[in-house]
């Protein structure tokens, strides 16, 4: 069976979009599904092309056993044909998505990453932490954790 890609998509791709990609990694292989999934992530903007991930994200997510790395990378036109599945983290990325997708077939890739959070809901955003306090941090790290697991459910379940 084809394993099914996922790419997570945040604004910078140093908070976020990072944190979504190893916890959705972490968490298929807890569970035994690290052969069926794959995730990945980018950034909408290009400002952080080539930089690790952010340093106070990092630090929450070892703080509760999530260590990784990685580095900034910019979504392009031609990830709609390495993923099948697209997933913003706010409604900014989703338009941007959306604004770079070619066909109907790239748009109905596209979803909200808190569709699949049961304490989200339509429309709700992973807040974007960068210039807030550590607190953002920590809250961005439980709605990234719910959202992958409630992800993950809804794959298994054929949902998406
Ligand atoms: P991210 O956070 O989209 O979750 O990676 C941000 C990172 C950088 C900036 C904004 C948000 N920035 O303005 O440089």
């Amino acid at each position: 069976m084809a394993v099914k890609k996922i790419c997570f998509v945040c604004l910078g791709n140093i908070c976020r979009s990072p944190l979504a990609e190893h916890m959705f990694n972490h968490v298929a292989n807890e569970m035994g599904l690290g052969d069926k999934y794959q995730a990945r992530s980018a950034g909408t903007a290009g400002w952080h092309v080539g930089e690790p991930p952010d340093e106070r994200m990092r630090r929450v997510a070892a703080s509760r056993g999530l260590v990784y790395n990685g580095s900034g990378r910019q979504f392009t036109r031609q990830d709609f044909d390495n993923y099948d599945l697209i997933i913003a983290m706010d409604s900014d990325n989703k338009r941007q998505l959306m604004n770079l997708a070619r066909s109907d077939a790239d748009r109905s890739k596209i979803r909200l990453m808190r569709e699949f959070d049961p304490q989200g809901g339509p429309g709700q955003a992973v807040p974007d932490p960068y210039y807030g306090g550590i607190n953002g941090f920590e809250e961005v790290y439980d709605i990234v954790e719910r959202s992958v697991r409630g992800l993950l459910e809804a794959l298994e379940k054929g949902e998406v």
